[in-house]
This record gives C-alpha cells, sequence and structure tokens, in this order.
C-alpha cells in the first residue's frame, strides 16, 4: 500500500533519515520503533508530504506521490494523526468531527462510523478538545482520521503521553480498526509489545537508519528489544 524507497529527509542542512525503505502491506500493519530522536516522526511527516525528500521515492497504491502535497495524498487516501493528540481546543468535539465531515461526501456516514469505534465520545460531544482527556484526545484525533475513510493511516505514537488505565484500551480499538480490514497502517509505537502484536512487518529505525526488520508478531520480541538496547 505505501512504499518508502531511500528516502533522505531533513530539516535545513541536517539531514534526519539517511536512506530510509520501508514498506505497509494492502491492509496490513507495519510498525517503526526506535529511541526518541531517531527519525520516527520526521518519517510520517515525508509520507503525508509535510517534509519533501532530497532523494528517494514515495509510492502510495503504486502511484508515485513524492511530489504531491499533503491534502493530495489526503485526496487519494493517506490519514494523517501527529504526535501529541492534535485538535483545536477551543472547538467543541463535535465541532472537531464536523469540520472534517462537513468537507466530505460521505461524512456523515463516516461519522457516525467513527463514533462507533470510539463510543466513548458520543458523550462528550459538547466538550471542549482542549478540556478532555489525553486518551480522549488520541481516541478524538483517531475519529478525525477515519472521517476521510483512509486506505492507509499513519500513527504516530497513539499511546504517548496517555495515563496507563487508558492505553490498553486504546490499544485495543486500533487492533479491533486493523483487523477488520479495508485499511493499512503505519504505526510508530514505543511499546514493543503492542506493536508487534499489531503488526505484520516490523522496521527499527536508529538514527535515520533501519538498523533491523522482519516479519512481526510476538516471536519477533527478542530481536526487536535486542536491537534497541544497542
Ligand atoms: N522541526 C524540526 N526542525 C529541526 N530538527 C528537527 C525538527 N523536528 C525534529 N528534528 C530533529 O530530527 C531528529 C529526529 O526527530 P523525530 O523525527 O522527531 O524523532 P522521533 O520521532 O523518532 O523521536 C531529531 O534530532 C530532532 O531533533
Ligand atoms: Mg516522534
Amino acid at each position: 500500500m505505501l512504499e518508502l524507497d531511500g528516502l533522505q529527509v531533513g530539516y535545513g542542512r541536517s539531514l534526519v533519515l539517511h536512506g530510509v525503505s520501508l514498506a505497509v502491506p494492502d491492509d496490513g500493519v507495519a510498525a517503526v520503533m526506535g529511541h526518541n530522536g531517531a527519525g520516527k516522526s520526521t518519517l510520517l511527516r515525508a509520507a503525508i508530504g509535510l517534509l519533501k525528500p532530497r532523494a528517494g521515492r514515495v509510492l502510495f497504491a503504486g502511484e508515485d506521490v513524492t511530489r504531491l502535497a499533503p491534502h493530495e495524498r489526503v485526496a487519494r487516501g493517506v490519514a494523517y494523526v501527529p504526535q501529541g493528540q492534535q485538535s483545536f481546543p477551543h472547538l467543541t468535539t463535535a465541532e472537531n468531527l464536523q469540520l472534517i465531515a462537513d468537507s466530505r461526501p460521505r461524512g456523515k456516514a463516516a461519522m457516525a462510523d467513527a463514533l462507533d469505534l470510539f463510543p466513548a465520545l458520543r458523550g462528550l460531544m459538547g466538550r471542549r478538545a482542549g478540556l478532555l482527556s489525553g486518551g480522549q484526545r488520541q481516541q478524538l484525533a483517531i475519529a478525525r482520521a477515519l472521517i476521510t475513510s483512509p486506505r492507509l493511516l499513519l500513527l504516530d505514537e497513539p499511546t504517548e503521553g496517555i495515563q496507563p488505565s487508558v492505553v490498553a484500551e486504546i490499544q485495543e480499538t486500533i487492533l479491533s480498526l486493523t483487523r477488520r480490514g479495508g485499511l493499512s497502517v503505519l504505526l510508530v509505537e514505543q511499546h514493543v509489545g503492542f506493536a508487534l502484536r499489531a503488526a505484520e512487518r516490523y522496521y527499527v529505525l536508529e538514527s535515520g537508519r533501519v538498523t533491523s526488520s522482519g516479519a512481526g508478531g510476538q516471536e519477533a520480541e527478542r530481536d526487536v528489544r535486542q536491537a534497541l538496547a544497542v
């Protein structure tokens, strides 16, 4: 569904990704793990088109989208949930969702679908996003992305900074989302166990390079922890 091929990406003069290649399977999940500063968020920004690569290509559903702007990639079915549970803090939950739904042909139905996945949001429709808990804001951010009916979802550390009691709930929702089919996910995640449970493929990123990769699943946990320990 998504292929990154030899991506070199940076900010100003500094290069962060030194030729990263990875693939997200059709209807499947690829997980990217790595320490803080490894370049995981930079990778997702390049995948959605917020950063232009100095070299390499981004292929989505077989099409070279390297030169396309973010909104053109969104129109093709890519959705991006940045790190940090961002929504419009002064708008209510309902307004944050409606804003996306209004701009889509099937928006109303897609919004109802998203709320079925996150039923807790139904009770928070009148609350400002800025007053939601971290877990609730993350649910809202994912729900907003789903309203665009994406074929590929880019998720940047969806459980980061969330109360431990809520982390498992978010993880279960992400798993049920990926298992119902029709959606590919590029998941950046620090929780190795969860990431491998969700993913068909994993990639460990260190200082802007893929240093380890393989099939997902619990069996990979030792290899990944070893790769992360060095
Ligand atoms: N907006 C930016 N401008 C300059 N450097 C940045 C910016 N964002 C990230 N970086 C640098 O790029 C490197 C990778 O950051 P990032 O992709 O956020 O890593 P990760 O998500 O793996 O923690 C870090 O050295 C970071 O300081
Ligand atoms: Mg990051």
